[in-house]
Order: C-alpha cells, then structure tokens, then sequence
C-alpha cells in the first residue's frame, strides 16, 4: 500500500534536486540541508557506487524526506531499489519492460519521454505522468506547450539542463506538475561540504516557486 499518491508526493516539493551522491558520508547531513531549505522530495540517482547506501541511509535517518531513486534504466535496478523502500522511481526514457514492472510491482514510477509516441506507449501502459528529458535540449518550453494539444490530461516533469535562472518559468507552464535538476546540489559545495549554502539555495528555490505561483 502506498502512504502517499504520486501526486501527493509532487505537491509536498515540485521542485525535485536530482542527486548524485558519491560519498556515503554525504547523504545524510545533504538531505538534511535540502529539507531544512524546505526541498523534501528528493531524486537519488544510481550514478554512483554509493547510491543504494545513500538512499537507505535518507530514508532511515531523515524522516522528513520523501526519498525517489532516479537513472532506472533496468527492470533489475526497479526491483532494486523497490525491495529498499523507495517511495517512487524515475527513469531517463521508457521501456515497455519497466512500464510494466513498475506496475506488478505497485510502485509509484515516472518514466522519460521525448516524443509523442514515447506518451502513446506511456499511456498505452496507463501512464499520465512522465519526466521531459533532457529538457533544455528539447525545448521544454515549445515542446510541452505543442503536446497540450494532443495529450491535455497528460502532466510532465521537465529535468535536464534547468538551472535556478529558468526553472520557474517552465514550472509556470500548465502542463508542467514538478521539475528537477541538479542545480540544488553543486558539485563543488557538496565537496566542501558546506550544507548551510544547500540550505540557502533550497530556500531561493523555494521562494522562487512561491514567487511564480502568485503570478
Ligand atoms: C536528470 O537525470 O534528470 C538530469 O541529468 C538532471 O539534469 P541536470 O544535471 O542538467 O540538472
């Protein structure tokens, strides 16, 4: 049984920092600063060897959480990562293997599009709700306006290539539900560890979401 629906868990943070931890030791003190910015819903990417540490380490530590594991690109990753507890699972494209397991598993799970047949077999499957990736390339904002047309009921999740400078007028667009990049998490202050500026850049995030939303 699900404690949250996916749109549930959506509407707790739209905006999602997609997360590569390469340090065990930075998983949670990095959660924490990103929940403490008021960012809760976190995408943990199996990027990194200490991935799967990283999320059971989030979800057993920091309750406020609501963790996401993201680069699934394989029904045994999906099984992986559901057997861990995850409360939902992305992935950058779709796979009529992974659409299908997610299903029998009843795990909540965004697949990738980036055409319109990608939202045919999607929805063909009983999906609604897909990643745009990589966004920036595609045109987020064109594309997504054009696929209203066909598709009014689906609700998309732009990531890739956003930054703290565009990422609030995409969220503006009407069939956009969240958004997500890694711009929450720069490289370079995970590695001197200075959680108080995730902190900082979780709250501009934040004020900048509310900010668009009142427009
Ligand atoms: C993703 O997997 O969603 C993207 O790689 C995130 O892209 P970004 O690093 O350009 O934000």
């Amino acid at each position: 049984m699900h404690a949250r629906s996916l749109d549930e868990i959506l509407k707790a943070s739209p905006v999602v920092p997609v997360m590569v931890i390469e340090q065990l030791a930075d998983a949670v003190p990095l959660a924490q600063a990103l929940v403490a910015g008021g960012i809760r819903v976190l995408e943990i990417t199996l990027r990194s060897e200490a991935a799967l540490a990283a999320m059971a380490a989030i979800m057993g530590e920091v309750p406020e959480a609501i963790v996401g594991a993201g680069t699934v690109t394989s029904v045994e990753q999906l099984a992986q990562v559901e057997a861990l507890g995850v409360e939902f699972a992305l992935s950058p494209g779709l796979t009529t293997g992974l659409l299908r397991a997610a299903q029998d598993m009843g795990l909540h799970y965004i697949p990738a599009i980036a055409t319109a047949s990608d939202i045919m077999l999607g929805m063909e499957h009983g999906y609604q709700r897909f990643k745009l990736f990589p966004a920036s390339v595609l045109g987020a904002g064109q594309l997504l306006q054009a696929f209203n047309g066909p598709f009014p009921d689906v609700r998309f999740c732009p990531t890739g290539g956003l930054t703290m400078d565009n990422f609030a007028e995409v969220l503006a667009l009407p069939n956009v539900q969240c958004v997500g990049g890694s711009w929450l998490t720069p490289k370079a202050l995970v590695q001197r560890k200075d959680w108080p500026a995730i902190t900082r850049l979780a709250q501009q995030t934040v004020t900048a979401q509310l900010a668009q939303q009142t427009v």
